[in-house]
């Protein structure tokens, strides 16, 4: 692990990485809309739209959802509101974002003025957390808030929840971002439980459920800081057709939904890695995630993502995340004959650059 130094924009996303007519593999969104049934759903909420919306079915959806008492649970418009709220709410005067990860709880906290060091994990450890870092003064023993993913965008990380509950201490606050543990059967390593003092665990509706225009996500937490990020929440943040949306995702039906969807999603990874490694290419680590970390050094020192796009594949740079660099791509899982094609694509760059 390093303090990671060193400047990347912290604004770059998937979504940037795409341009027309190329197969979009750099947004993790799973589906191009919502499933008719909830796209239903949202088009009866409009109805109301004349009022200004209530988000108390929210609340007692996500409570009933995760078994927890409503006063732990705040809906907010998209996972990245819930950052902006942790960096204005939460005290601490030594903030720790560990990475590589997702760019914007970093950049919430330099938005509201905070001094951010950072913990880089190792490609030769695999991407994996050590707690003990976070024991020992020299290191980051210090820090007051300590923020990381899981599992981890890009690395597709899953860490042990044991592992990040141990953080824990009378004064450092733990936020975890869980905006993709719906896509993990099971949800294992969630740390959404019983026992939530000094956490706040950070979700998302947008990613399983095709709604990254909608803003729809959720906080849940230690109810004393979860009622300081609701302090500095804007007034009615969360649309009528957000809150209409966390109660049909978080339902019987949706749950059941979404872990048919995380099983189907094991099954189509497993096909793109074997794809992958047939062409002789490499993974950070082991993913849970809707995604793969790829790593690219044996086609060369400079990022695919040119080549690629022009044969037909937009992917995610790696460029942009803390500890990584160009020779890092991220590639979203897709059906099978797309995880096929992007895998021969590869391949044949690999010949033509052998052939230069
Ligand atoms: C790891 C991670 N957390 C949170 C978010 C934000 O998600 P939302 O659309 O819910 O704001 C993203 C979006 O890309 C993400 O990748």
């Amino acid at each position: 692990m390093s303090d990671g130094s060193g400047s990347v924009d912290l604004h770059h996303h998937g979504d940037r990485d795409v341009a027309p007519g190329l197969v979009d593999l750099a947004v993790n969104v799973r589906l191009p809309a919502p499933p008719p049934w909830l796209a239903d759903v949202l088009a009866d909420s409009l109805r109301d739209l004349g009022r200004y919306p209530d988000p108390t079915p929210a609340i007692e959806a996500i409570s009933t959802r995760h078994g927890v008492d409503p006063e732990c649970v705040l809906p907010t418009a998209g996972g990245a509101e819930a950052f902006t709220l942790v960096a204005r709410a939460v005290p601490g005067e030594r903030p720790v974002v560990v990475h590589p990860q997702f760019t914007e709880p970093e950049a919430a906290l330099v938005a509201a003025g905070r001094a951010v060091d950072r913990c880089v994990l190792r490609r030769e450890e695999g991407f994996r957390l050590d707690p003990r870092v976070f024991a020992r003064p020299g290191e980051h023993g210090g820090s007051d808030l300590v923020v990381v993913g899981n599992p981890t965008n890009p690395t597709g990380v899953l860490h042990r929840a044991d592992d990040l509950r141990v953080l824990r201490r009378r004064d450092r606050v733990v936020v975890v971002d869980e905006a993709f543990m719906d896509a993990v059967p099971g949800e294992p390593e969630s740390l959404i439980g019983p026992d939530l003092h000094g956490l706040l665990v950070i979700r998302s509706l947008t990613k399983t459920w095709g709604l990254a225009g909608l803003r729809a996500g959720y906080v849940v937490g230690d109810p004393e800081l979860v009622s300081a990020l609701r302090g500095v929440q804007p007034p009615w943040s969360v649309s009528s057709p957000a809150v209409a949306a966390t109660v049909a995702c978080l339902s019987e039906r949706g749950v059941a939904e979404a872990e048919a969807a995380a099983l189907a999603l094991a099954t189509d990874r497993a096909v793109l890695l074997r794809e992958l490694s047939a062409v002789g290419l490499t993974t950070a680590a082991p993913s849970a995630a809707p995604f793969v970390l790829v790593d690219t050094s044996s086609l060369g020192d400079v990022s695919v993502r040119a080549a690629l796009a022009r044969l037909g594949f937009a992917v995610r740079r790696g460029e942009s995340f803390p500890g990584l660099g160009p020779t890092w791509i991220r590639l979203a899982v897709r059906d099978p004959e797309t995880s096929r094609a992007v895998a021969a694509a590869l391949d044949d760059l690999r010949r033509l650059r052998h052939v230069a």
